[in-house]
């Protein structure tokens, strides 16, 4: 007699049987509000120039940047982050202050259209705006000079708010960034402006597409500011660093790669923790969905839930208007 076989007692796929089921008991969702749409924008275009590496991505010409920032305000996104390309580029990356700088104008531009529906961010960091690409000033010898650049940024930041920003995102990486300009901000008059900290930022190779997006003038790589990938215990102590001196966000960056330090983070720090979504994880899937080597939606979307999962409360992500679109649906 053929012994009987017993079924298990517990059986997880229960609740996954239907859609309705699977849905209910999900622990992670993606919302539009949650997402943050990056925007470029180039000095001197008469029309959006696409960017090769970035499918579907585009420098904007200052009117179409505008309207790119109204559609993401209409979405419901959380925000967009907007970088400047600008059209002279010199050593101490003199369009990052000057209130003609393309960066500033655009800043202004967005804000007088979409109001307080949106919450436009602006990248503060020099690598737009110099000629030698570095995210900060150079000694005579070459080497990035963290604490003369500390007072570039502070300046940065005053025109940035000036121009009315409502958040600030030093990216560049130089030791007590967030501190100085939240000093500067404040003392100018500026407290209501927040600051997202980019604090765990990797020298990673998936920036490839963004230096093409921002025409980068880099030679060499960014390795004495920018984070050793190996390191995780790091990016958690530059976020609780960041923190006490003054960020409203941290963020992680990349995203795919550090999703253990999306983690790491989120459990030690008290303020919501973004992650970005960067150009070399968008061209990834871009590339091979244009293959027809995976499904290009349920890609966006799975990445973009793994990286909510990981403990990210907003997401940087180039997507940001499609996802939101595919939510919607
Ligand atoms: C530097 C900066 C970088 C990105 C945003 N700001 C990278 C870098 O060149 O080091 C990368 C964003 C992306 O890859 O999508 N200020």
């Amino acid at each position: 007699m053929a012994a009987e076989i017993t079924g298990p007692v517990i059986r997880p796929r229960r609740l996954r049987r239907t859609p309705a089921l699977r849905r209910m008991v999900a622990e992670t969702s993606v919302d539009p509000r949650q997402l943050v749409l990056p925007l470029f924008v180039r000095e001197g275009l008469d029309e959006p120039r696409p960017i090769g590496s970035m499918p579907g991505v585009v420098q904007h010409t200052r009117s179409t940047l505008v309207r790119a920032a109204v559609e993401a305000a209409e979405l419901g996104l959380g925000g967009v982050m907007l970088f400047g390309v600008p059209e002279q580029r010199d050593a101490r990356g003199s369009g990052a202050v000057d209130p003609a700088g393309i960066l500033n104008l655009a800043i202004t531009d967005v804000v007088s259209e979409v109001g307080d529906e949106l919450t436009v961010m602006s990248d503060l960091c020099l690598d737009e705006f110099t000629d030698h690409g570095h995210c900060g000033l150079l000694t005579p010898d070459g080497r990035v000079d963290n604490d003369r650049t500390l007072a570039a940024y502070a300046e940065m930041a005053l025109a940035q708010a000036d121009a009315g920003v409502d958040m600030v995102g030093p990216s560049g990486m130089m030791d007590g960034q967030v501190g100085v300009i939240r000093e500067a901000l404040d003392a100018a008059g500026h407290a209501d402006v927040s600051i997202l900290a980019y604090s765990a930022k990797y020298a990673s190779a998936f920036y490839g597409p963004f230096r093409e997006a921002v025409d980068s003038c880099l030679v060499g790589d960014r390795r004495t500011y920018q984070q050793n990938p190996a390191n995780a215990l790091e990016g958690v102590r530059e976020a609780l660093l960041d923190v006490a001196e003054g960020a409203d966000l941290v963020m992680v960056k990349p995203a795919l790669a550090y999703l253990d330090v999306v983690r790491q983070v989120r459990d030690s720090v008290d303020v919501p923790v973004a992650a970005y979504n960067i150009s070399g994880e968008y061209a990834m899937v871009e590339a091979a969905a244009a293959q027809g080597w995976i499904e290009r939606e349920p890609a966006i979307l799975e990445t973009l839930t793994s990286i909510r999962r990981a403990g990210a409360d907003v997401i940087l992500t180039y997507w940001a208007v499609e996802a939101a679109r595919l939510l919607r649906r």
